[in-house]
């Protein structure tokens, strides 16, 4: 490392071992020292000669950086008289904090977590929820058995449309998606599902999550209202509070979302977003009067209703509880649709059917935010559900889910009687337990993650606190013995001085 004497410039490291070359090494120094004010306004700069003896390095890099520096105006030269600091600095440079305080300031608010945001993003961080998204151990929520994914079967096709693909399909696509992937959804949605449609009205989307989005920004101003169900996904809360759009929430008993509440006083929502067939978190099933209610107002009203229809494939017991979407005469509802759940979540692939007056709005959205999905995996996902992998892999896991969540249920019943309440329909991958009164949920999930184990809190879902909090406990991607041993681990983390079998009248909702 060569440095300068003090006889000029302060010293000027330039370090020879960096891949920086030494004349922007240079240029930086001295345009740093300009801006910090080290160097003056009409000072005088070392002779390009001087400088390159002083430094013991060859001419060129010094004559690159004055050349640069000249150029952009930090420096200039007077015919005679050598070059000199710019007495008029360059517009923006004059404008520019000086580099290092900025970076000091910058630093400290950093620190301090002062910077400004918008209220949006303020409110998004503080609803954030730990997902504990890194681990795959018990009871993550919303994780498939991954380890029974045909991934021999997948990978085949992966291969087919490596090897073969036409040039055609790296090119740009269609916003709305790959059409024959559409016409499979269309088909398979029309005959599991009851959902009313045509391919042209479904368009593929990264996952719901980005189905929420766009549903909130085509249907919904910043301020609308819209009503949700509390409590409720946290993922569609923040979806709808990242566009502006305010959130009403509506409680849940146990018919799904309490319409009387909406019905008596006029709320003005412009739109409701509702989980019908198996509400989450708490797995209730709206009933078919509820359902009739919701339709009429939103008809009545103009108001929208997005049907998020995330795990309705994983009925146990009983049979799949069709569509409200496949009830609707008025074309209101959005329904949405994932692969995360029934394929796998890194796969980014889920779907919105829409209205068909709205489909140019909703492809002009999706042209605004990523133009399109990944060709190539509606390419193999087409084939995977063509050639039947698709629905043998659904009807395995409707078994194996059911097997989980007995398993579980029976757990709970052996080693947590007096501590865990269990709600909801027989269905999906997950289930809410309820905790004794004044047990804080919170903490509770925060000493099972201590252990190794994810138990979200039932209060993250909702946006008041709720009577009863309650643990959402995801048993999709957990294997019968680690079901077990996760319900005995989280038993030592369930302090309760008043456990529910000795409690008299207590409610079964949160
Ligand atoms: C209610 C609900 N909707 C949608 C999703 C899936 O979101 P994505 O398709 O973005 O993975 C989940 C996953 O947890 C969910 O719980």
């Amino acid at each position: 490392m060569k440095r300068t004497s003090n006889t000029f410039f302060s010293p000027i490291d330039l370090d020879h071992d960096i891949e920086t070359p030494i004349y922007q090494q240079l240029y930086g120094w001295i345009r740093t020292a300009i801006l910090d004010g080290h160097l003056r306004p009409g000072q005088r700069v070392p002779s390009t000669r001087g400088l390159a003896t002083e430094l013991k390095v060859s001419r060129i890099p010094v004559l690159n950086a004055y050349e640069q520096l000249l150029a952009e105006g930090y420096l200039q030269t007077a015919v005679g008289s050598g070059t000199f600091v710019a007495r008029l600095l360059p517009d923006d440079s004059s404008r520019l904090l000086s580099e290092t305080a900025a970076r000091q300031r910058n630093e400290s608010a950093l620190k301090r977590g002062t910077r400004r945001i918008s209220q949006r993003g303020t409110s998004l961080i503080s609803r954030r929820v730990e997902s504990g998204l890194p681990t795959l151990g018990a009871f993550r929520v919303s994780l498939p058995a991954l380890d029974h994914f045909p991934i021999g079967i997948w990978s085949k096709l992966v291969f087919r449309h490596t090897r073969g693909s036409p040039m055609s399909t790296m090119a740009y696509g269609d916003s709305m998606g790959y059409f024959p992937l559409r016409e499979a959804i269309a088909e398979y949605l029309g005959t599991s599902r009851a959902v009313r449609c045509d391919p042209s009205q479904i368009l593929i989307t990264t996952g719901s999550q980005q189905a929420l989005q766009m549903c909130a920004h085509v249907v919904l101003d910043p301020k609308d209202r819209i009503l949700m169900e509390e409590p409720g996904y946290p993922g569609a809360r923040n979806a709808f509070i990242a566009a502006g759009v305010t959130v009403v929430p509506v409680k849940v008993d146990h018919d799904g979302m309490n319409m009387e509440r909406l019905i008596r006083n006029d709320q003005n929502a412009r739109a409701a977003y509702i989980t019908p067939s198996h509400q989450y978190p708490t797995g209730v099933t709206m009933s078919a009067a509820r359902r009739m209610i919701l339709l009429n107002w939103a008809a009545r009203t103009g108001s929208w209703i997005i049907e998020d229809d995330y795990d309705s494939e994983y009925r146990f017991g009983s049979r799949p509880i069709s569509s409200l979407q496949g009830m609707d005469t008025d074309a209101r509802v959005i329904y949405i649709g994932t692969f995360s759940k029934v394929l796998f979540p890194a796969l980014r692939l889920g779907y919105v059917v829409v209205p068909k007056d709205l489909v140019s709005a909703f492809a002009a959205a999706r042209d605004a935010a990523d133009i399109f999905s990944s060709t190539f995996y509606q390419l193999v996902l087409t084939d995977f559900i063509r050639e039947g992998h698709f629905a043998r892999h659904i009807r395995r896991m409707r078994m194996l889910y059911m097997e989980r969540r007995a398993a579980l249920v029976a757990a709970i019943q052996v080693e947590m009687a007096d501590r865990l309440e269990v709600i909801g329909a027989e269905a999906g991958m997950h289930l809410v337990a309820l905790l004794p009164r004044g047990v804080d949920d919170r903490e509770v999930s925060r000493i099972a993650a201590g252990t190794g184990l994810s138990a979200i809190p039932l209060s993250t879902c909702c946006a008041r606190t709720p009577v009863r909090g309650g643990l959402i406990l995801g048993y999709g991607g957990v294997g019968e013995n680690q079901i077990r041993n996760g319900i005995r681990k989280l038993k030592t983390c369930v302090q309760v001085e008043t456990p529910l079998a000795l409690r008299k009248g207590s409610v079964s909702s949160p």
